[in-house]
Parts: structure tokens; sequence; C-alpha cells
């Protein structure tokens, strides 16, 4: 699956023979760059970045890297390879062929799954559009970039399936996508984590980790899709999510080993003191993130849930790879429910927790991240440990939002909450103080205070590399 790079829009999609769509997205192309300059990064936006392209969908070898300004990134259009006689994975037409074409009566449904998970993309390039500003090093900056690209990138992606597939109003979600803006009071993202702030290198560290980890996760559970186009847009955006969820762990791995060589020398044994991030604020940015991320995985007892799944709109993780039996019916699963201050287990239908079933893969996975932070810290000689709090913690969508539940998943009364609120969260304070730390440092191979250096550079260039070319 060779990309075509002569075309205004590369693809791998034979776009040339189909005038009409090409001639939809190139009135698209100009409007996504307008969005780029105005809500893009802000700083090096014409500098020379390295960053990596897309050259095929193959697997292995697939990109290139060089220096390139980032308007002049070549975002377009590249589906996975079509995999031969490929069949529905899971649900009530599992077993048939898959869907080239849209049947009608999933049409809204589809449309929809689809919006909401290009949504994201566009959002999350705007959260962090002054991040560069505070850049801790050259090599994070580039980092930063690339991540911004190949979300920019994924909404293409999504782009290329609404006005393929979904006629005129296709072309109006299209537009509609580049008109809302994270966080504005009257046109918002749809959902609440891509509506959050993220004005500090510990937000963006945990969001890579944790908001893009989730993802993963619903990539995952649409690559599964009986919609084949659906499901090859999203093997490939897989394997350049892969690197965002790198770009988090390992920012996070290095913030906390930096806050233990701090904390040594402190006089009273706090990060604090020397101006890094202490623990208790690195767990308490961990707790928020975790917890907004589980949010987006929607709620643990849901009718859409098992719709989709029975239309084969969405499978579970690795639905065709992993499960044989295809129709989850006659089976349930044990879900936490509170029930007069108590928490109780109710046995729920299976496919009505398909969105639980798929937040069991996500939370499996976090706590392989943090067990592999745990590991370094106690390589290191200390006794802090990151937790992940219980999934009923701070939530604010699904059956566990409006109640209060400690860390461990306990139910506490509000007063209680109130209590400790403060402890567990991020506060005002907590943001200040990180934020006072965010100084940008634009010289190669130099490094903020409050980070360790990374273990190694990008493909192979040692951590001094220029990743960016500040003044060029
Ligand atoms: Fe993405
Ligand atoms: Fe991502």
């Amino acid at each position: 699956m060779a990309i075509n790079y002569d075309e205004r829009i590369p693809n791998n999609v034979d776009l040339s023979s189909d005038r009409r769509l090409k001639k939809a997205l190139e009135k698209w192309q100009p409007a996504f760059l307008d969005w780029w300059r105005s809500v893009g990064p802000q700083v090096f936006s014409n500098k020379d970045v390295y960053l990596r392209t897309a050259v095929s969908t193959e697997p292995g070898g697939w990109s290139q890297f060089g220096h390139v300004k980032m308007p002049d990134y070549r975002w377009g259009v590249f589906l996975g390879a079509p995999e031969k006689d490929r069949v529905i994975p899971g649900g009530d037409h599992a077993g048939k062929p898959v869907w080239q074409e849209v049947p009608g009566e999933y049409r809204n449904a589809l449309k929809r799954i689809i919006v909401v998970q290009a949504d994201t993309e566009p959002a999350s390039v705007e959260q962090q559009r002054f991040l560069a500003d505070t850049a801790p090093s050259l090599y994070d900056c580039r980092n930063l970039f690339q991540v911004n690209v190949e979300e920019g990138r994924h909404l293409w992606a999504m782009v290329y399936l609404l006005q393929a597939y979904f006629g005129r109003d296709g072309r109006e979600e299209a537009d509609a996508l580049l008109a809302r803006r994270s966080g504005n009071e009257d046109t918002p993202r749809i959902l609440d984590a891509f509506n959050q702030p993220c004005e500090d290198w510990l937000t963006f560290f945990s969001f890579t980790t944790f908001t893009d980890r989730d993802g993963k996760y619903q990539l995952g559970s649409l690559a599964e899709s009986a919609f084949d186009p659906l499901s090859r847009t999203c093997r490939f955006m897989l394997t350049e999510e892969a690197h965002h969820m790198f770009v988090g762990e390992t920012g996070m791995e290095r913030i906390l080993r930096r806050s233990v060589e701090l904390a040594k020398l402190a006089p009273n044994g706090d990060a604090r003191e020397l101006g890094g991030i202490d623990f208790p604020t690195v767990q308490k940015w961990v707790n928020h993130w975790y917890t907004y991320s589980l949010d987006l995985f929607g709620s643990e007892i849901s009718t859409n849930a098992a719709d989709y799944f029975a239309s084969g709109l969405k499978g579970r993780w690795q639905e065709a790879k992993r499960y044989e039996d295809h129709s989850a019916l006659g089976q349930t699963k044990a879900i936490q429910q509170l029930n007069n201050g108590k928490v109780i287990e109710v046995d729920v239908p299976l496919r009505n927790a398909m969105n639980e079933l798929l937040r069991d893969e996500y939370v499996a996975d976090c706590q392989r991240v943090v067990k592999k932070w745990n590991r370094t810290l106690s390589k290191m000689d200390t006794d802090f440990r990151v937790e992940l709090p219980d999934r009923k913690f701070h939530r604010r969508q699904g059956i566990y939002a409006g109640a209060h539940f400690d860390r461990a998943g306990n139910p506490i009364a509000e007063s209680e909450w109130n209590a400790m609120r403060d402890t567990w969260l991020p506060t005002a304070d907590d943001r200040a103080y990180v934020k006072s730390l965010m100084k940008p440092v634009y010289e190669p191979g130099k490094m903020a205070n409050w980070i360790a250096a990374p273990r190694r550079g990008i493909n192979r260039q040692p951590v001094e590399f220029e990743y960016v070319r500040t003044d060029r």
C-alpha cells in the first residue's frame, strides 16, 4: 500500500479515480490549513522540525524522518491494507462479508461514531497549542509537534470517511469539525476530557499517557467494525497512536526520575525545594487524567453499546483474534453498583456491558504502565509508588457519577470527599506551582530542571540533536 505523494492530497486510496471526492477533499484542505495556522502550534510554526512522515502503510518501514516545516507536512488519506475475504468479526452478522458501503439502517449510528472519534483529534491539537512556549527541551518540543501533526492526520482519516461515504451531511460534519473549539463555551468539543485545559507539560504527559490510550482502545474497537473502510482507517491510525503513548509514558517516567534525584538532594527531602515536581503532585495529575479518561468509555451499562456490538459497528478489543464465540449472547458480566450506600455486584447481559469490557482492557494496560514506572522508582531506592485509583473514583460519567468514592473505591460521604479532595486532585495552588516551573529550554541537548534527559533520542539520533531548528 504505497502512498502516492505526487498528488495535492497524498493518499493510498486512488483518490484521482473519484473526481467528486477529490474535489470535496481539495475544498476542505485549505480550511484545514487555516484551522492549523490559527489554532495549531504557535511557536516555531515555521521552523524546521525533525518529523516522521508515513511512506507506506505496511507494518515496519512505513516512516521516513526529516526536517519539515509543520504547515508543509503532507497530511493525507492512508488506509491499512485490505484483508482478503475479511468477514464481520462480531455481533449478529458475524461471519458474513464485511461492508464496503454504509448500510442505510446503520447510517446515522455509524456517522455519529465517526464524528465523535474525529472530534477528539483536532481538539487535542487545540488543547496543546501553547505548550511549545514552555517546552522543557527541543527533544520534547519535537515530540509534541509529532503528536500534533499526527492528530491532524487522524482528523484527515475521519474526514475522508465522512466525505467518501456520507454524502452531503458527511461534508457538513467535516466542516463542523473545524468549527468547534476545545474549551469554547458556545461551540465546545463533544467530549469532556477534550475541553480540559492542557497548559503545562505534566498535563501533556498525563494526557498522552492516559487520554491517548483511551484513543487506542476506541480505535481498537472500531478496527473490528463490519464497515471495512473504518476498520482499515483505524488499523493504520493505531500504528501512529503508539508513539503518542510512548511520549506520555517516558515523559512521566523522566519526571519521576528527576523527582527522586531532587528529593535526595533537598534538605527536607521534598523535590519542590529544588524546583522539581514532587511525587504527591504527580499522583494528583495521574488521578485527574486517568479518571477523566475512564469517563470516555461511556456508561457501564449501555443499550447503545449493545446495539453497536449487535450490528457489528464496533467489536470487542481484538474480537476476530481473541474470541471464539462472537455473539456475546447468553453471557453476563458482573458490574459494581451502588445500592443503599453499599457497593454490590450485579450481573449484566454481556452485550450491555461492552463499554465496561473495553474499559477493563484499558485499566489493565494502564496498570502495566504504572508498574513500569514503579520498577524505575524501586530501582532508584525510593519508597514512593504511583497508584491508579479505583475506577469508581472521581467519575463524572456513567453509573458512579454523582456519588463519592475514595481512591480504593469505598463509598464515602460528601463531607469526607470535600475534606479529602485537595489531597487527591490538583488544586489551584498545585497548578500555579507546576506552571511556575514551565520555562522554555531551547538549547539542543539541555533539559529543564524538573525533568530527566531521555534515555535515547529519536530515530537513533543523539539527545542533543537539533530536533527543532530554532534559528532557521
Ligand atoms: Fe489520534
Ligand atoms: Fe493520539
